[in-house]
């Protein structure tokens, strides 16, 4: 019988120095920017990178509203036309979780994506991540969002997405 090797720890192979500590190597096998040796290609590296660049702009506000305006229940952040949640899973996974409060909400109108992201979130224990299969516009006026967002992205959002993004923010 072949013993498997453990994922971290003593005796596991050497993370790649991009993973951050704590950083879930189990959704960056599922993102496709580890292989599943948990290794990085230099596709995967420039992936990494750019997915780093706009964390640490989100990041930064993030913190900001951290320091003064936080509601009840912690940061809240809307993710509009969110496809396979890349953007979101990466934001929860990097600072969401440490906080132990706050909560993210992905909108996106394909079910099955949808239902991927409900699945994922489940198997990495990501409690405090919603996926609502909405159109942005709708999202507005629905009540399975809570009163305060205080965040919204939309990253890559198409045709008239970007726009209701938009509206959804200023509402
Ligand atoms: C180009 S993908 C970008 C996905 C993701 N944000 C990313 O950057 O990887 C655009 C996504 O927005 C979704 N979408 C398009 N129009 C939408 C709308 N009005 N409301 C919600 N989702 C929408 C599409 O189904 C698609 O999954």
């Amino acid at each position: 019988m072949t013993k498997k090797k453990p994922a971290a720890g003593p005796g596991a192979p050497a993370l790649a120095p991009e993973i951050r500590p704590g950083q879930s190597v189990e959704l960056l096998k599922e993102l496709h920017i580890l292989t599943r040796e948990g290794k990085l290609n230099q596709d995967s590296r420039r992936k990494l990178k750019q997915v780093y660049h706009l964390f640490q702009f989100i990041e930064k506000i993030l913190q900001e509203l951290q320091t003064s305006k936080v509601g009840e229940g912690g940061l809240t952040l809307a993710d509009h036309g969110a496809g396979k949640s890349y953007l979101g899973f990466i934001i929860y996974d990097l600072y969401f979780k440490a906080l132990k409060t706050g909560h993210i909400y992905g909108i996106e109108t394909r079910a099955e994506l949808v239902q991927k992201s409900r699945e994922l979130a489940a198997r990495l224990g990501f409690e405090r991540m919603s996926f609502l299969n909405l159109s942005v516009a709708d999202a507005t006026q629905s009540e399975e969002l809570p009163a305060r967002i205080d965040v919204v992205t939309a990253l890559h959002a198409c045709d008239t997405a970007t726009d209701d993004a938009i509206a959804f923010g200023l509402q």
